[in-house]
Order: structure tokens, then C-alpha cells, then sequence
């Protein structure tokens, strides 16, 4: 079992349990076990609803181009900025900690 901790979009600090391979995506273990109305596109990588920020550690998946281009049109964005759509679920989130930007979504 795994743990990572993350900032809900009310600045409230949360912690998730995982194993690897449990979900196919950081976005589909949050929506599943721990929040509601998250990831419009249903892991797409076209709506940004699942924008992250990094905060501590490092994900270890490069970026693919459908990721780059729906953050670079996401304002807000920046380098620490991820979709958790994106994002496996394994053993390299371990200790992870990001934040949930909510606000981000375009049409
Ligand atoms: S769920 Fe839409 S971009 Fe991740």
C-alpha cells in the first residue's frame, strides 16, 4: 500500500492509499474513492478539469502531446502543472504531494 497527499480545491490536506496498477490513472483513484464532479473529458487529456500541481516529488511519466497542448491553453498553468488523467498509478507516487487547481477548465 501506497500513500500520497494532495490539497483539495478548499485548500484542505487529504491523503490516498493506493497499490500500483489499482486504477489506470491518478485522476480515476481520486474521482472513485475521493471526490466528486472531477475529470469531464473521462481521462482524455481534452478538458483540464484535472489539472495538478506538483508540490513535492516528481512524477516519473513524460508528457505526452495531448497533455502539453490542453496545458498550454490552461492560463494558469506551469511547469509543476500535470493532468491526473495522465498520470499512472503505481509506485512512483509514493510520498507524492500536489494540489487540485479546480478552477482551471476551458471549453
Ligand atoms: S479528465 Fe479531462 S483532461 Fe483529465
Amino acid at each position: 500500500m501506497y500513500t500520497l497527499t494532495y490539497f483539495d480545491e478548499f485548500g484542505d490536506q487529504c491523503t490516498a492509499n493506493f497499490h500500483t496498477n489499482e486504477y489506470h490513472s491518478l485522476m480515476e483513484l481520486l474521482y472513485d474513492k475521493y471526490m466528486e464532479e472531477w475529470g469531464e473529458c473521462k481521462g482524455r487529456a481534452w478538458c483540464g478539469t484535472c489539472h495538478i500541481k506538483i508540490l513535492e516529488g516528481a512524477i516519473d511519466k513524460e508528457m505526452e502531446e495531448e497533455e502539453q497542448h490542453t496545458l498550454s491553453k490552461i492560463d494558469e498553468a506551469t511547469k509543476e502543472s500535470r493532468l491526473a488523467c495522465q498520470i499512472p498509478v503505481n509506485a512512483a507516487l509514493n510520498n507524492l504531494v500536489f494540489k487540485i487547481v479546480s478552477e482551471n477548465q476551458y471549453d
